[in-house]
């Protein structure tokens, strides 16, 4: 039998997760595989390992990651923790639902940093083919080290591919945009909204990115900000000075026309269109090509390709759950390479894929998705010997978010929650999120003393007033 030869291509969090469950085999004794992951970045983390760069990075290389310096998570952290290390042994103490991302990336590193598998990642060093062989039956990868300028190639029995689906924008066309004076940018490559203070700012978009950095652009005196809808509106009560308008019609100059008549004009323009899923390493027949929804197409289990059983993906879906989802599925793949799991014949895949696809089509709501999801996650995991956690406990928690966010969206993130794994109440942070201006670790993790961040936001606050 040849010897197996595994790829991971991307050290985020799923890279990571995929590097443990192997790690978590080995420690109960188990015979693994040689495993090579490849990462363009010079450190791990993914969408976590922020830059202040944007559009290309130090090695000429498109900047992987979306986040920008004050983003705070946007989900309950009790939905996306490890089973296998929780936040009470990482921190030592509880610590809010809600953390920033410098403190989600201390995390995702805390559990990984001891062991060795650090070891197994080749960083700054970008995946540029991926190519497969009938007659071999074997993969070969082509990478590029970006430190040397030199590519290799060599060969794999199984490529998981743990790339994200966040990082290359979705840049639609707006009649006369062209005309806009101002800055036009894409969410990938909006870093922080201190600029907008004063400004009319707008918001191309009616999800998650429009709704977080509209609500930063509010936070840091945006005099008014827009956001412009194609399909629905988000429908939150937002605050004075923040509106939502249906599409542009067309924009001329600085004024934009949305369809219902209504004009108004603008400083700034973020696109917060969304991003496709673009894989430039893989060709067509082995991408995936796919919407951002939470059942992709041609994926058993959500993870192994229907065109080649010996490729995989990881967090390939829109994500409600994150993190423990990432390891559900790295702990299958991980059984499936290891013969753990047998794989059905290609008709019982595709029924399989079928019958999920049935419910994905008829699902409705929010919280059809949020079953959906976590329903998904469950069924990984009793496959495998990730621990089980209650995921109905999950749902719930993600069922209140959402009710959390429509009762009060710029207030959401005080709220706590109780960890399903340990139990532990989350500790209420010290400073509210709309007055809190420092997102730092250290801040964080520290009662200040005197409270001179807040001092300036009450000081602005009563500038504002008069
Ligand atoms: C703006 C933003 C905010 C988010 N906020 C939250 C949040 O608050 N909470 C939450 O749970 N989730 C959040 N997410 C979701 C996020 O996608 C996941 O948390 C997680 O980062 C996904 O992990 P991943 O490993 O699948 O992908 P990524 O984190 O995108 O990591 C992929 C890795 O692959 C590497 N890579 C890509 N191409 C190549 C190549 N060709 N060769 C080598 N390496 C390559 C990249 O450098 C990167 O390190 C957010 C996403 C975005 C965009
Ligand atoms: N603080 C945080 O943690 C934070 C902040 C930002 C983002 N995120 C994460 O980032 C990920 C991506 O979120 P996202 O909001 O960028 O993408 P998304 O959820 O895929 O949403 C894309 C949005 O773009 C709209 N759109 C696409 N094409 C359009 C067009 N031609 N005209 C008008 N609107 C168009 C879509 O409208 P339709 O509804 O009509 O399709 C949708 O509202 C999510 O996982 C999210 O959780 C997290």
């Amino acid at each position: 039998m040849t010897q197996q030869r595994i790829a991971i291509i991307g050290a985020g969090p799923s890279g990571i997760a995929q590097l443990r469950a192997f790690e978590s085999a080995k420690e109960k004794g188990a015979a693994i595989p040689e495993i090579v992951c490849f990462e363009k970045q010079d450190d791990w983390g993914g969408q976590w390992n922020y830059s202040w760069r944007t559009g290309t990075d130090k090695y000429g290389e498109p900047v992987h990651s979306s986040m920008y310096r004050n983003l705070w998570s946007n989900g309950p952290k009790e939905v996306l923790e490890f089973a296998d290390y929780t936040f009470d042994e990482h921190f030592g103490k509880p610590i809010s639902s809600y953390p920033p991302r410098e403190v989600l990336w201390d995390y995702i590193d805390g559990r990984v940093k001891q062991s060795d598998v650090k070891k197994l990642v080749r960083f700054a060093t970008v995946v540029r083919w991926v190519e497969y062989d009938e007659n071999t039956e074997m993969f070969s990868v082509t990478v590029e080290d970006l430190r040397t300028g030199e590519t290799e190639t060599s060969e794999f029995t199984h490529v998981i591919v743990g790339s994200g689906h966040f990082s290359f924008p979705n840049y639609p066309d707006f009649d006369g945009i062209e005309t806009f004076p101002g800055v036009v940018n894409h969410a990938h490559d909006f870093r922080g909204a201190e600029s907008f203070a004063n400004q009319d700012v707008l918001m191309i978009g009616a999800s998650y990115s429009a709704e977080d950095i509209g609500s930063q652009a509010y936070k840091m005196g945006a005099r008014s900000v827009t956001m412009s809808y194609r399909s629905a509106p988000m429908g939150y009560d937002w605050p004075e000075g923040i509106e939502e308008q249906p599409a542009i019609r067309t924009i001329d100059g600085n004024t934009v026309h949305f369809t219902n008549g209504v004009s108004k004009d603008f400083h700034a323009i973020i696109l917060c269109t969304g991003y496709l899923h673009h894989y430039p390493f893989l060709p067509s027949e082995l991408a995936l090509h796919s919407s951002n929804n939470i059942y992709p197409e041609h994926l058993y289990q959500g993870v192994v390709s229907e065109v080649n059983n010996k490729l995989f993906w990881l967090g390939a879906q829109d994500q409600w759950l994150t993190f423990n989802m990432f390891d559900a599925q790295a702990w299958f793949v991980r059984d499936v390479i290891l013969g753990r799991i047998e794989l059905p014949s290609l008709d019982e895949q595709r029924a399989h894929m079928a019958t999920w696809r049935k419910r994905f089509d008829a699902m409705e709501t929010a919280d059809d998705q949020i079953d959906f999801q976590t329903d998904y996650v469950r069924d990984l995991i009793s496959q495998t010997d990730y621990p089980m956690f209650d995921l109905h406990e999950v749902a719930d928690i993600l069922k209140g978010w959402v009710q959390d966010k429509k009762r009060d969206i710029m207030g959401y993130r005080n709220a706590t929650y109780r960890s399903v794994m340990t139990g532990t109440m989350a500790a209420k942070h010290h400073t509210e999120w709309i007055n809190e201006l420092d997102s730092s670790l250290e801040r964080y993790l520290n009662d200040p003393e005197s409270d001179e961040v807040r001092d300036i936001w009450e000081g602005r606050e009563a500038v504002q007033r008069r």
